[in-house]
């Protein structure tokens, strides 16, 4: 059995961090041994490097070049130029495997994507990008191991919620730092549309996004984007492990739905399609991420015989969601979160997979959350959370609880096939959660699965609504009533901001969740707060008594 290369012992954090061109406090510089230090120091690639979407023989490898003063992000100017890039196996690059030419230009916003094939499965890489004798920073990403290796450990943070004006990415520095990692999972709202003051902490803007108004338009999205790609402690993580990356809502407009929105107004912000055309054309550009050829973003990724990953996309496909004026039904089986291809897509993946460990990176709960009997004080902050609107609907319209035919029938298609170890890894709800999937029809019997949902990195919750101290009195009652109201959910903690540690052995799968100390701080200490874990063979999930 093999336990795939991790960081651990292949280079230090101090390593990794010079390499990745950061070192601690001292923000962006020129990797100190590298050619044409001097030159990218003033800032030729001022956004970092990224790598994303592992297969066997293949990664794909990004990052953005300014070649003048003018080329600056949503500008549409600058020159057309040619960007070189190596790829090494070794942090020296003394071993150069690979290296080509590509070129950029205002027309994609001078991002670049190289999709490297012909490499070694499972094996560690160094790359950087070169333009006129300056280097970027150097990246360390990793390739998957063949299909059909015999792996024993997969180890990945899992993160979601990042709301620049909210704090600082801490989570993603604590991630950058473990050294462990063979992957980052990314479940979406990577970024937010808002404009600013509309979603700080607590109000209050930590931090200013740009561009300062909403993002609706090309430019505002790459804008956006391109603020976000400056921030040290995401490019230390993007630059020391592949990320496997999905969008939810924030990435185009709050509560989105196939054609439409609740945060978009066409009235002042024009065609709905123009919108999401715009957003999405600047997520393939700026993001490491592997599209298919009509811009669906679901696929699959397989590490070896132990996990295979389905990264879902619930928002491009789905229909509106209810409400109490526009009406709709959540039962109703013409209503869909994921539409009829991917749902059809998932279901036969699931069920077919020759992989031990069937993992699903999850942009909105699945678990059932009944509300309907938890009281006003706890319904009103939670509904302002979830967006859950005050005219009589009482479960969330937005995550799978509104969309109830299509979770039955992939929840009846895995009990019917006899799946097991399917474990969904979950963002968007900004709190912790350990739940079991079940259905009404079953209670708390024979779960079909296990669902592991990570916190904000930033954003708020639930005492940020409440206005209380995080894991006060109040809190702790609202996950003890939200708990005796849902007996699937095993454990829920509403107000810690921070990221999750995903393991995967042969005989389990374990999710262990990490809080900061303040998110409005710079340099926040994170603590490990619990850990669930889940066995082969069955679907119940477990306590664990200490961190691992
Ligand atoms: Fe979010």
């Amino acid at each position: 059995m093999t336990v795939i290369p991790s960081a651990e012992g292949a280079v230090d954090r101090r390593t990794l961090l010079r390499l990745a061109g950061l070192s601690a406090g001292a923000g962006l510089v020129a990797a100190a041994t590298l050619p044409g230090e001097a030159h990218a120091a003033a800032g030729v690639f001022q956004h970092g490097v990224a790598s994303g979407d592992p297969l066997p023989g293949g990664i794909l490898l990004w990052t953005r070049v300014t070649p003048t003063a003018d080329s600056v992000p949503g500008s549409g100017a600058g020159p057309d130029v040619t960007v070189t890039w190596q790829i090494a196996a070794d942090a020296g690059f003394s071993s150069v495997v690979q290296s080509g030419e590509v070129r950029t230009g205002p027309a994609r916003d001078h991002t670049v994507k190289v999709d490297v094939a012909g490499l070694r499965p499972a094996t560690t890489y160094w790359f950087r990008f070169g333009y006129e004798g300056a280097w970027s920073p150097v990246g360390r990403t990793m390739t998957a191991p063949s299909a059909d290796a015999a792996i024993s450990r997969l180890r990945m943070g899992v993160v979601s919620c990042a709301s620049w004006e909210a704090g600082y990415f801490s989570a993603y520095r604590h991630l950058a730092e473990r050294g462990d990692l063979n992957l980052v999972v990314h479940l979406g709202d990577y970024i937010y549309e808002y404009g600013t003051g509309e979603f700080g902490a607590r109000g209050v803007v930590v931090r200013p996004t740009k561009p300062e108004h909403e993002t609706v338009s090309l430019a505002d999205y790459r804008i956006r984007h391109a603020l976000h790609k400056t921030d040290p402690d995401l490019q230390a993580l993007h630059a020391s492990v592949p990320w496997i990356i999905t969008w939810d809502d924030h990435e185009v407009a709050n509560d989105m739905w196939s054609d439409g929105a609740e945060n978009h107004t066409p009235a002042t912000e024009g065609d709905f399609g123009a919108r999401k055309a715009a957003s999405r054309q600047a997520y393939a550009e700026w993001m490491p991420v592997r599209l298919g050829a009509d811009g669906h973003i679901y696929r699959r990724l397989r590490y070896g015989n132990l996990v295979e990953l389905s990264m879902l996309d619930l928002r491009t496909y789905r229909s509106k969601q209810v409400s109490g004026i526009d009406g709709g039904d959540i039962d109703d089986p013409a209503r869909t979160i994921a539409g009829g291809d991917q749902l059809e897509w998932l279901t036969d993946g699931l069920v077919g997979s020759t992989a031990k460990w069937k993992l699903v990176g999850n942009p909105v709960m699945i678990s059932r959350l009944d509300l309907a009997t938890l009281p006003a004080w706890l319904l009103g902050p939670l509904g302002d959370l979830l967006g859950i609107p005050d005219n009589g609907v009482i479960v969330n319209p937005d995550q799978w609880d509104g969309y109830n035919a299509d979770r039955e029938r992939l929840v009846d298609a895995l009990r019917a096939a006899h799946t097991r170890d399917v474990v969904f890894i979950t963002g968007d709800i900004h709190t912790s959660w350990a739940n079991e999937l079940t259905t009404k029809d079953t209670g708390t019997r024979n779960p079909a699965a296990a669902e592991f949902v990570v916190p904000s990195v930033t954003s708020d919750n639930i005492d940020d609504y409440l206005g209380t101290s995080p894991g006060g009195p109040l809190s702790v009652l609202a996950a003890d009533l939200i708990k005796a109201t849902n007996q699937h959910v095993k454990w829920v903690e509403t107000d810690g901001h921070g990221y999750g540690v995903l393991e995967v052995t042969t005989d389990r799968c374990r999710m262990d969740w990490y809080h900061l100390v303040d998110r409005t701080k710079k340099d926040t200490a994170a603590r490990w707060v619990t850990g669930w874990s889940v066995g082969t063979g069955s679907s119940k999930i477990r306590k664990e008594s200490a961190p691992r």
